[in-house]
């Protein structure tokens, strides 16, 4: 199979301009690329019996994480712009049930920014483990680590400095985090989150 870009259906972004968002997305459809080019490597060297075939192949396998994560948390994250910007509902399921955990929407918003504020390249991500029925505010570095395996990801803020260094310099950082937020469209993360 091959994977294909997505399109995202975004209104008049606040505090993003569209050359950000257009450097963004180019580098999206890369990890798009990428994640085909990966399979096709597998596919046509997964017979190799040289040793530095096997080497240089069990490299490119180690890489799928990497790829595969960058395209599907990208699409995570552009979705969350498409359509109008709405607050997440405090009287919404995935409102409600933040409010239990956290005490309140405020409460748990803060702990998420915090993660967002936190040094290094990566993502900060709401998830919920539908087996212990809890959610957690966490830095996954890069892409990949710091996944939590078989979770639902809720809400995902690409922290990576491409995502936001055509608008704001590294010290601004908040300031994008109050554009992501200003521009989200609540709704579709609210879709997520099935209790
Ligand atoms: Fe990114």
């Amino acid at each position: 199979m091959t994977y294909t870009p997505k399109t995202f259906s975004f209104g008049t972004l606040d505090g993003i301009s569209p050359k950000q968002l257009d450097v963004h997305l180019k580098l999206y459809e890369g990890y798009v690329k990428n994640v085909n080019l990966l399979e096709s490597v597998l596919a046509a060297y997964s017979k190799t019996e040289d040793e530095g075939g096997k080497y240089a192949l069990a490299e490119v396998r180690r890489r799928l994480g990497f790829e595969f994560n960058g395209m599907r948390m990208h699409e995570h994250y552009f979705d969350q712009w498409s359509g109008p910007s709405t607050t997440l509902g405090t009287d919404s399921t995935l409102g409600k049930a933040l409010s239990a955990q956290y005490g309140s929407l405020d409460v748990w918003m803060a702990d998420f920014k915090s993660v967002g504020m936190m040094r290094g390249i990566g993502w900060a991500i709401l998830s919920y483990d539908p087996v212990g029925k809890h959610f957690f505010n966490h830095f996954v570095a890069d892409h990949e680590l710091g996944q939590l395996n078989g979770t639902t990801t809720v809400l995902a803020l690409d922290l990576w400095e491409h995502a936001y260094m055509v608008d704001y310099t590294p010290a601004e950082k908040a300031k994008y985090i109050e554009a992501f937020f200003k521009n989200l469209n609540g709704g579709v993360v609210e879709k997520r989150f099935v209790a």
